[in-house]
């Protein structure tokens, strides 16, 4: 059977606007979630520019059986992305009723399996992907992410309203492009300012999560198609986002025994 009736839980990863490290926080955090054992699928919902393909180095292309999408693995992960039935070289101008009928699609088309927890990659803002997932999926649940500076936190705010209007409850906020440390034990610079994250929460009473800093080889492993926390665990940015991971999955199943998730 297509679609999404055997996963348990639906995780979209969101933001007010773009460039804010989305498709990098949902592509670590479903690797993390499934570095704790958990059956995981990743989802790149963002019709405007799916990333996903290119920052998991994935050119296979998904098979259709009888009309059906059979997810692409790679690192444990079961993948679907518009990137993949879209040629890469076209622009995608999509309009909004496009936009909804093509996540309907995938939601219902795709042979996710049995999973324990569907990551969605939103496309920046509050339009109609983030609506039509919102509205398809009641009890999707989502992470916000931002950056460090406080006055970039209002759009940030709309989309949590969105969702909490929409019945979406959001589960925590992950600040990304936080302090850059030029080299080990050196202060940390805050090149995007510092503190948005924590105003948020305090605001909203949503957890702060973590906070990923700036990191170069969180770039170049993303850009070379090996996510930071399959390509170097023990980075900084690896722990914070395996760490993210960790608190998510404790979310999403608070009775069980935290030694299964450590
Ligand atoms: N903490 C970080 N340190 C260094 N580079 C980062 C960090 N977070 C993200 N990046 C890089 O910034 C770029 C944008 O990140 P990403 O694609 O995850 O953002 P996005 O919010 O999904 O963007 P879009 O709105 O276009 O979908 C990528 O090249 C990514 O590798
Ligand atoms: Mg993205």
């Amino acid at each position: 059977m297509p679609g999404i009736g055997q996963v348990g839980h639906v995780v979209a990863v969101a933001s007010g606007k773009g460039g804010v490290g989305k498709t990098t926080v949902a592509i670590n955090l479903a690797l993390g979630l499934a570095a704790l054992g958990l059956r995981v699928g990743l989802l790149d919902a963002d019709v405007y520019g799916p990333s996903v393909p290119v920052m998991l180095g994935i050119r296979a292309e998904p098979e259709r059986k009888e009309g059906v999408l059979v997810p692409v693995e790679k690192l444990g992960l079961r993948i679907m992305s518009l990137g993949f039935l879209v040629d890469e070289a076209q622009p995608v101008i999509w309009r909004g009723p496009m936009v909804s009928r093509a996540l309907r699609e995938f939601l219902d088309q795709v042979e996710w399996g049995r999973l324990d927890c569907l990551v969605v990659d939103l496309p920046p803002g509050t339009g109609d992907a983030s609506i039509t997932v919102a509205k398809s999926i009641p009890a999707a649940k989502v992470v916000m992410v931002t950056t460090p500076q406080p006055v970039a936190v209002a759009e940030v705010r709309r989309a949590i309203r969105l969702f909490r209007r929409l019945g979406n409850p959001v589960l925590g906020i992950v600040e990304n492009l936080a302090g850059f440390r030029p080299a080990p034990g050196m202060e940390p610079i805050a090149i995007f300012g510092a503190g948005g994250g924590e105003i948020l929460s305090r605001e909203t009473g949503i957890p702060l999560l973590g906070s990923v800093p700036i990191d170069v080889r969180l770039r170049t492993a993303a850009d070379g198609g090996v996510p930071i926390v399959a390509a170097d665990p023990e980075n900084p940015a690896s722990r914070v986002l395996a760490s993210v991971a960790r608190t998510v999955a404790l979310e999403l199943a608070p009775r069980e025994a935290p030694h299964t998730l450590q």
